[in-house]
């Protein structure tokens, strides 16, 4: 972001402030930076960027299971839903006014293979899920991972030939996958795959279908990340995945290819664009928002809720002021909204009228 150095009041003056010099104390400052932090009114009426609960997606874990719920070791706090329970958690979120969640499936090891069938079956978890939320709970939006990692044995988001991600081949099935879920009533596709052309091939698919009302979020700008471990547990992917992902993930260190590849996905069609993982990102929401100035979206991945999890539950950090702290950075930087596991835990606190 380009600051300019403006002086919003007139010049400070020489003239020192006769009261003020009386006092053999005083360092006779003109402007005090304090003043407006004197009191919470004026911190109120001063303050620049407001965190609502309008600016939550809330990401949850689908599993297909007669259990309402089954923890997740890395993620304390956040539990796998089946069907039933996914239904009443979304009717929840609702009522607490998130405008929108992100479903992601836990797929059993045995529906898994090298090519994702299973992504492509109509009555799988999240299609099921998807209209079972539709129906009962039509005022939520609900955003869905385009991408093959819970479906493949080997935890890639693309299929594979030897070692290598294949992009075109990926491309036709992540079509056929956002097609499918499209179809189940989803809102919002979330190409979070990474490979190359996906957002025009799923764009010109859904427009194909009869689905010219379906969004796109890209993500956008993913970096090849170590703070998705606890989501690969919750996904349950870690114990699978071959390799890493580099080869389609962004690298970490690289700031101008983000803004390349969301020129692209805006030019191929995304309505939104997402920048993950999000704070140790903040720089790169900054620039994207800046640049674009298109609706763009942080995730605040497995492994930032992770550590602020972990650092509050052993005392070390207030957590809900670290999580509201962190949720305003992202708003502070240009975010318009975060895809954060917070959510709930936020839209109570802001209900609350904290
Ligand atoms: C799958 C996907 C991942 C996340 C969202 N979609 C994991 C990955 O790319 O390995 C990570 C979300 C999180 O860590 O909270 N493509």
């Amino acid at each position: 972001m380009a600051f300019r150095v403006v002086q919003p009041f007139p010049a400070p003056q020489a003239r020192q402030d006769e009261a003020s010099a009386q006092r053999a104390d005083s360092l006779g400052l003109t402007r005090r930076m304090r003043r407006n932090r004197k009191a919470d009114w004026s911190r109120r009426l001063v303050r620049e960027t407001v965190l609502t609960t309008n600016d939550l997606i809330w990401p949850l874990f689908l599993i297909d299971s007669s259990q309402a719920r089954s923890a997740i070791a890395w993620m304390p706090g956040v539990d796998r839903l089946n069907i039933e329970e996914a239904v009443r958690q979304a009717a929840h979120a609702a009522s607490l006014g998130i405008p929108a969640i992100a479903p992601f499936p836990f797929v059993e090891k045995s529906l898994r293979d090298a090519t994702a069938t299973e992504a492509l079956n109509t009555r799988n978890l999240m299609c099921r899920a998807v209209r079972a939320i539709k129906a009962e709970v039509p005022q939520i939006g609900i955003i869905c991972d385009a991408a093959l990692d819970p479906y493949t044995s080997h935890g890639h988001d693309g299929v594979m030939e030897g070692e290598r991600i294949l992009n075109d081949a990926s491309v036709h099935i992540l079509t056929q996958q956002a097609l499918a879920l499209a179809d189940a009533g989803a809102d919002v596709i979330a190409p979070s795959d990474m490979m190359d052309g996906r957002v025009a091939a799923i764009r010109a698919a859904l427009d194909a279908s009869g689905h010219e009302e379906v969004q796109i979020m890209s993500y956008a700008a993913k970096y090849a990340s170590a703070y998705y471990g606890p989501f690969r547990d919750a996904i349950g992917t870690n114990a699978t995945l071959i390799g890493d992902k580099r080869t389609y993930q962004m690298d970490p260190a690289n700031s101008d290819e983000a803004i390349a590849e969301v020129a692209l996905d805006l030019e191929e069609g995304a309505d939104m664009v997402m920048i993950k993982p999000g704070l140790p990102y903040l720089d790169i929401i900054a620039r994207v928002k800046d640049h674009f100035r298109v609706p763009t979206f942080a995730y605040q991945v497995s492994g930032e809720y992770a550590m602020i999890m972990a650092a509050s539950l052993n005392g070390w950090l207030d957590g809900d002021k670290a999580m509201l702290e962190s949720l305003t950075a992202f708003k502070r930087a240009g975010a318009d909204g975060v895809l954060t596991y917070f959510a709930p835990r936020v839209a109570e606190i802001l209900k609350a009228g904290g």
